[in-house]
């Protein structure tokens, strides 16, 4: 019998998917939304059932800027806050409000395969950068502005996905100098600022929003929330709200997610978003550990470097084309996901990426050790 389906992970039984960027199931916030929805219904208004103000309710954006003010440790203005349905369809809307298809976008290599999908979807040309420890090369950038004019660079500047690999502030300021003396967007994907473990990032390109009309700032409550709410905000300059909200989506179909906003709006009041961020951050940091231990123990040739935040090792096993090592790691019931999705010029053959917090430690380390099975008995060679 086939099984009715209720989430988007599909696993066979049995099946350890290290590849997932999931967050766990078991960690979902069932008791905290539970306990802001009877507060809702307790209050009786209506009014966020009706089509929502096109920026998003403005008690949510004032509760947001208020938890953010603390995080960031600067104030936040509400009227820089725009409400979405999440990340994903915050760049599908950037592309729709921006770009026309043949537009040139700059991207990290590697970058978020899905992301990738999307502007595929929007028919972009789409120019990879490289990375290295200190994040996007913006020298690198720089070279290519002399011949090309990308309409927006997309980058995911903390903790990436995947390569768990961080944007230094010295960049971070060069790239911002860069797109005001160019004239393009940066759309700086930011859902895994909050998730830091072991290493304080830099400030957020969000924190700069209100002066730099380049910056596109696209959070998301998936990660550190609950993903099927559905729900995230931009943040960004006073143009970029004034056209977002100008747009036919949102004239027809009122602001996003208004009835979620306003349970999320109680959750944030009460305290419970920051209680279940410090939660996500502790329990994320041991499994960090577990797979970092589990690695080194099976897989010590492998090549990484350890994130200090996020949901993502970037490991690196020389040699080794990881797409038919994921084909051959399905019947020892484990699963990757192979390099090769996340670059734009069909590279990074021999990279894989790992996620260490869909899993308990346990499976954590089992998972690592099945993929070790794997290529011992396959006599996979590391060079
Ligand atoms: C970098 C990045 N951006 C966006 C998303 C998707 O975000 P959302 O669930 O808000 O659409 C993910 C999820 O894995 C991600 O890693």
């Amino acid at each position: 019998m086939t099984e009715i389906p209720i989430t988007q992970i599909n696993l066979p039984s049995g099946m350890i998917d290290l590849g997932l960027g999931d967050p766990d199931i078991d960690l979902l916030p069932l008791g905290l939304l539970r306990r802001s929805a009877e507060d809702y219904f307790a209050a009786g208004d209506p009014r966020p059932l009706q089509y929502g103000a096109e920026r998003g309710n403005g008690y949510f954006r004032r509760s947001l800027a208020d938890f953010l003010a603390t995080a960031y440790a600067k104030s936040v203005d509400p009227d820089l806050l725009f409400v979405t349905a999440g990340a994903s369809s915050t760049l599908d809307l950037i592309c729709t409000l921006y770009t026309r298809p043949g537009d040139t976008i700059f991207v990290e290599e590697p970058s978020y395969f899905l992301a990738l999908r999307i502007f595929k979807d929007h028919g972009l040309q789409v120019v990879p950068i490289p990375i290295d420890n200190d994040g996007l090369h913006v020298d690198a950038l720089d070279d290519l502005l002399a011949e090309l004019h990308p309409k927006f660079i997309y980058t995911i500047p903390t903790f990436q996905n995947p390569s768990g690999r961080t944007l230094s502030q010295a960049r971070r300021v060069k790239l911002v100098e860069l797109a005001q003396r160019h004239g393009f967007l940066i759309v700086a994907d930011e859902v895994y600022h909050l998730l830091a473990y072991s290493h304080t990032p830099p400030e957020p390109f969000a924190v700069f929003a209100g002066e730099v009309e380049q910056i596109i700032s696209v959070n998301s409550f998936s990660k550190i929330l609950a993903s099927g709410l559905r729900l995230g905000w931009i943040h960004a300059h006073r143009t970029v709200i004034d056209r977002l909200a100008g747009s036919g989506l949102l004239d027809s179909g009122g602001g996003m997610n208004p009835f979620t906003s306003a349970l999320v709006r109680g959750l944030i009041e009460s305290g419970g978003l920051e209680e279940n961020i410090n939660r996500l951050r502790t329990e994320y940091a041991c499994r960090l550990d577990a797979m970092e231990g589990a690695l080194r123990q099976h897989l010590p040739s492998a090549e990484y470097s350890l994130p200090g935040g996020g949901f993502f090792f970037w490991v690196r096993l020389p040699g080794v084309e990881t797409a038919e090592l994921r084909r051959k790691a399905q019947g020892y019931q484990v699963d990757i996901r192979q390099g090769g999705l996340f670059s734009s010029r069909k590279g990074l053959q021999d990279y894989l990426r790992l996620g260490f917090c869909f899993y308990g430690l346990e499976a954590i380390e089992e998972g690592v050790k099945r993929l070790m099975d794997c290529i011992r008995q396959n006599r996979i060679q590391l060079q």
